[in-house]
């Protein structure tokens, strides 16, 4: 399916993951944005529609959470360019948009739903779909639907699940929100990283700049950034008000044609923007948090954060818009002052990708501006925070947006920073206990959780799986 969707051969984490995916494991699997994890949960999920022939009238076998409607719709459009060859129905369900049409779809038949966990929930109890085909359940962006307060939806619908089925969860970062749903919904899984599991790893194919840059200097400094870049490329800008991502297209649309998306422009307006920006007619779009994740548009040249981020994960996640399947890209961040908290995490992020750190931004981690230990945002290496408290550590249940910054998305908590080192599950001390609060309540499989990190890729023995990674992606 791969070969003749004209890629040469699996990245290296759907080559890992595939196998233990197919063999009907709960895995979680980690690696870095742009590293082609969609199709990474997809495939198997093909394998195994076609093992399981449900009637796809009684609703669908496979359900794809995703936070915001326009990854579910990409999600959606990578699962009906590769699954049309074997007649596999494929539909969306999101917010923002008239129901009739897609309880129509539904009616139709599906044999995958992709969903956001509000639009699902609320057609749930309009008794106008059963989950009891599924069998295979993803969870794409996992810790953004949590901090999005997501978390209630997340739980009546796992509940409407059968406890006898596949999880899967795919993601670039692995923070500790994640770590506490997984060890609620997955049963015995399969861990499988590329790179370390232990620290946030950014792309290594993206050129990181970091900008000391006052606040009155930003508007100026954008303006060049993008006149230096060959006219018409791509490049998104990130924000953290929408106020400001409005205010800053006013300034660029005449010289470069931008738009804006936030969380406060309508579904049909959103769609649009996206649109134009994909088809290179708009080529700056200038986003909040809302197009931060998952989003695969080709060719982004540049990503600038006009603002730093709440956090180095969320900066992680943003400058992975470029630099895709085997592309490069550059990204550029301006960093002041009342950002100095995120000067250390930063500079580990910045190592980590073997990229230059600014003397300005050691001497401001030097004075202090120590985000992790400061505010102990790592925890303990091990035990110790969080185990045995369940989820809920993120003030959950505060409703979409409620969580203070007006980045259409509702701001992370100081808590929401990526969380503890230990292995998957090793700290959570909830993850037996927990089955008697009602989630996954009769699964009966044991818990412990099972490493596959070593596993090389099948075949790229000996050589490391980046560069086997670089090596397949040259070769395309
Ligand atoms: N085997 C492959 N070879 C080449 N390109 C691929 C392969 N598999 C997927 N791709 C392409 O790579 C791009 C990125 O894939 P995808 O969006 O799944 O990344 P991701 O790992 O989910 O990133 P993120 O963490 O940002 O969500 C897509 O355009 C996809 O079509
Ligand atoms: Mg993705």
């Amino acid at each position: 399916m791969v070969l003749s969707a004209g890629f040469s051969a699996p990245t290296p984490i759907q080559a890992q993951s595939w196998p233990i995916a197919m063999q009907g494991r709960d895995i979680v699997a980690i690696a870095k944005t742009g590293s082609g994890k969609t199709l990474g949960y997809l495939i198997p999920g093909f394998m195994h529609l076609q093992r399981i022939r449900n009637d796809s009238r009684m609703g669908p076998t496979i359900l794809v959470l995703s936070p915001t409607r326009e990854l579910a719709t990409q999600i959606q459009d990578e699962a009906v360019k590769f699954g049309r060859s074997s007649r596999i129905s494929c539909t969306c369900l999101y917010g923002g948009a008239p129901k009739g049409p897609q309880l129509r779809d539904l009616e139709r038949g599906a044999d995958i739903v992709v969903a956001t966990p509000g639009r699902l929930n609320d057609i749930l109890e309009m008794r106008r779909i059963s989950l009891r085909q599924v069998s295979y359940l993803v969870l794409d962006e996992a810790d953004r639907m949590l901090d999005m307060g997501f978390e209630p939806q997340i739980r009546k619908i796992v509940k409407e699940i059968p406890t006898k089925r596949q999880t899967l969860m795919y993601t670039a970062t692995w923070p500790k929100g994640v770590r506490k749903i997984a060890a609620d919904l997955l049963v015995n899984p399969a861990q499988v990283n590329i790179g370390n599991v232990d620290e946030l790893v950014a792309n290594k194919s993206i050129t990181q700049h970091i900008e000391v840059v006052a606040p009155m200097e930003k508007q100026r400094r954008l303006e060049q950034i993008l006149r230096s870049q060959e006219p018409g490329s791509k490049v998104i800008i990130f924000c953290s008000t929408k106020r400001m991502c409005d205010q800053l297209t006013r300034n660029l649309t005449r010289q470069f044609g931008a738009a804006a998306i936030h969380g406060d422009k309508s579904q049909p307006e959103r769609d649009n923007v996206l649109n134009q920006f994909r088809s290179g007619r708009t080529p700056v779009l200038v986003a909040t948090d809302v197009a931060a994740r998952g989003l695969d548009v080709k060719d982004i040249r540049a990503v600038i954060n006009y603002d730093f981020p709440n956090g180095v994960e969320d900066y992680v996640h943003r400058i992975g818009r470029t630099g895709r399947a085997g592309a490069t890209g550059e990204a550029f961040t301006f960093f002041g002052d009342q950002d100095s908290k995120h000067a250390s995490d930063l500079i580990k992020i910045l190592e980590g990708a073997n990229q230059r750190v600014p003397p300005q931004i050691r001497d401001m981690a030097a004075r202090g501006g120590g985000g992790m230990n400061k505010f102990s945002r790592w925890g303990p290496p091990s035990g110790g925070r969080g185990g045995g408290s369940g989820y809920g550590g993120r003030g959950g249940g505060s409703g979409y947006g409620g969580r203070g910054s007006d980045s259409g998305y509702g701001g992370r908590g100081s808590d929401s920073g990526y969380g503890g080192r230990g292995s998957f599950g090793s700290r959570d001390s909830g993850m037996g206990s927990r089955s008697s609060n009602g989630w996954g309540r009769d699964r009966e499989r044991s818990r412990s959780p099972e490493r596959f990190n070593r596993a090389p890729p099948p075949s790229s023995t000996g050589s490391p799986p980046r560069s086997f990674h670089e090596t397949m992606m040259k070769h395309r």
